[in-house]
């Protein structure tokens, strides 16, 4: 069988320092596999910002085993890591992080820019398949704070998949959007998940954008307290076996 996209073991997170060290994650077993899209849901401060810095390679956990596509992230040094990220996961986080005074198209096409060093036409040819593709084919050279936020969030997307990444973390991609434009957004990461297969981890506050997902799982004092199939997700049946892996 394929490796998942993504295997957590007894993960965990401190901060601070010697007396003062305090314990965010619990020991965080976690196995997501290619092509599943699943919600990330619980209270405030539970800690699943700091669960998908992990995931993401933004920080380094304290303990326990993260293997990102087959790759045991343990061993690896910061320049692996940066690679490992670069190549094999998108972001897509509450605020867009685009360059303002950058066109769409230079936005989308400034990781693939950062992995090859120098400009070449191959990727202003992909920034525009990609923009096409999340439905701003028209806006390639309008200047990133011209858009409005849901089409920022729609360019943040599509700089995302620019390196086609088996796995995209987002982290409320939504949060900051009216409820229209965040229901748009969510149908194309859904569109997205389903034409190209990549997996989704999708942290959200909004209840009716978790029921959207095939599979919910829910983070309480950095621990997994539930991890379930939703049936209710929209002409799908529910993901094997992913009920009880936690557990
Ligand atoms: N860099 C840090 N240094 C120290 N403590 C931190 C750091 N980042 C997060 N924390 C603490 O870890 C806990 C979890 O924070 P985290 O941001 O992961 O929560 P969250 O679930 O994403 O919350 P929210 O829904 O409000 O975004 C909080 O108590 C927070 O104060
Ligand atoms: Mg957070």
């Amino acid at each position: 069988m394929a490796d998942p996209v993504l295997h957590l073991e007894g993960l965990r997170k401190r901060y601070g320092s010697a007396d003062t060290e305090y314990e965010v994650l619990h020991g965080i077993d976690l196995r997501l596999e290619r092509g599943e899209f699943a919600a990330l849901i619980g209270p405030s401060g539970s800690g699943k910002s700091t669960l998908l810095n992990l995931i993401g390679l933004l920080d380094r956990p304290s303990a326990g085993r993260l293997v990102i596509d087959g790759a045991e992230t343990a061993t690896l040094d910061d320049t692996a890591l940066t690679r490992l990220r670069g190549e094999r996961i998108g972001f897509v986080f509450q605020h867009h992080h685009l360059i303002p005074a950058f066109t769409a198209e230079e936005n989308v096409a400034m990781p693939l820019l950062i992995a090859r060093g120098r400009p070449d036409a191959a990727m202003f040819e992909r920034a525009g398949e990609l923009l096409g593709r999340v439905g701003l084919a028209d806006r390639r050279r309008q200047l990133a704070n011209r858009l409005s936020g849901g089409q920022q969030q729609r360019v943040a997307i599509a700089r995302a998949l620019a390196m086609s990444p088996a796995l995209v973390l987002a982290d409320e991609p939504t949060g900051n959007l009216d409820t229209h434009s965040a229901d748009e957004v969510f149908a194309l990461l859904r569109e997205v998940n389903r034409q190209l297969g990549t997996s989704f981890l999708i942290v959200t506050h909004d209840p009716r954008l978790a029921h959207r997902c095939d599979r919910i799982i829910e983070l309480v004092d950095g621990r997994i307290v539930s991890d379930r199939a939703n049936e209710v997700a929209a002409g799908r049946s529910p993901v094997q076996g992913s009920a009880e892996e936690t557990e």
